[in-house]
């Protein structure tokens, strides 16, 4: 069985998965980002209300002014309004994560669809953001995107998805390991050499679309660039990884999409992956 067929039988109960989860976050959150907006508006009736009372009994009773002055009432006031916009915003991007695991998932869209690249590029570094963010030990890794006016591309979006993940993640495994021979400590690092990845896409000619994804990274030795695309060919420890993730992703750009994957690496320089996929796919022109 090819491993594309494996790798797409695997991604789609993962599609389902993390399509089911999405959709059931989708519903609380729904109900929370609906209702902060009614409860600011009521707590600042209840505010009016307030000083419409004291306008008009100046002289509260004793008691009353002790538990205002217990609740802080004035600093409570002036806090709930920023309690209510960080729940919305906490809310906001709660919806934006759950949109970003639609779109990256694409259960709907099994098909070969016309579908927006950037979008897609964009919902995969949602998903692997957290990798992204500096910590004691280094800086946080920069993303730098230059993205071309692209048409719609004829593509296996989930499929699609599925490479950019591949390629990022092992962008990021790259940042990291130069990292651990201390090229980016944040203490002696030059401003000029922030860990990076950058992505470009393009319109190469009128029916074809590049994405490179290039990092700043240790890049590649000569003899291991050979047998990138081979199946179980990899670097890493037992353990973390399979070896299978370029051997796939070259699988479904070229087999499935009549495209082109490349690797141009310049050891202790960097690493870039040029993806090609003609706009309009092969299948179609032969059978119109
Ligand atoms: N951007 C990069 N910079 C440096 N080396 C890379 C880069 N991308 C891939 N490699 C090398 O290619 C090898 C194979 O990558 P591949 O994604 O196929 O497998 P993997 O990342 O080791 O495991 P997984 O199956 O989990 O992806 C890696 O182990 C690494 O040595
Ligand atoms: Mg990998």
């Amino acid at each position: 069985m090819p491993t594309y067929l494996i790798q797409s039988e695997k991604m789609s109960s993962l599609g389902q998965l993390v399509a089911g989860v999405a959709h059931e976050i989708n519903n609380p959150v729904s109900f929370i980002y609906g209702n902060i907006s009614p409860a600011d508006e009521y707590t600042k009736n209840l505010f009016s209300l307030l000083d419409l009372y004291q306008r008009h009994y100046p002289q509260s009773v004793k008691a009353i002014q002790e538990f205002a002055d217990l609740i802080e009432l004035d600093f409570l006031r002036s806090d709930l309004p920023k309690l209510f916009q960080s729940m919305m915003m906490g809310a906001e991007r709660i919806r934006e994560i759950v949109l970003s695991l639609r779109t990256f998932s694409r259960l709907d869209e099994a098909e070969m669809k016309r579908v927006d690249i950037h979008e897609g590029i964009d919902s995969t570094m949602m998903i692997i953001q957290s990798r992204l963010k500096g910590t004691d030990q280094r800086p946080k890794i920069e993303v730098i995107k230059e993205y071309g006016n692209l048409p719609l591309v004829e593509y296996y979006a989930g499929q699609l998805n599925q490479v950019f993940m591949n390629i990022l993640v092992n962008a990021i495994d790259a940042l990291e390991d130069s990292l651990v021979i201390s090229r980016w400590t944040t203490k002696k690092r030059l401003k000029t050499d922030n860990p990076r990845i950058y992505i470009r896409t393009q319109l190469l000619t009128p029916n074809q679309v590049t994405i490179g994804i290039a990092d700043n990274g240790l890049g590649i030795p000569e003899d291991a660039k050979k047998q990138l695309f081979d199946p179980f060919f990899t670097t890493k420890p037992v353990g973390q990884g399979t070896g299978m993730g370029l051997a796939i992703s070259h699988q479904i750009i070229t087999e499935r999409h009549g495209g082109s994957l490349e690797c141009i690496s310049q050891p202790g320089v960097g690493t870039e992956f040029i993806i090609c996929i003609p706009l309009i796919q092969q299948r179609q022109i032969s059978n119109p």
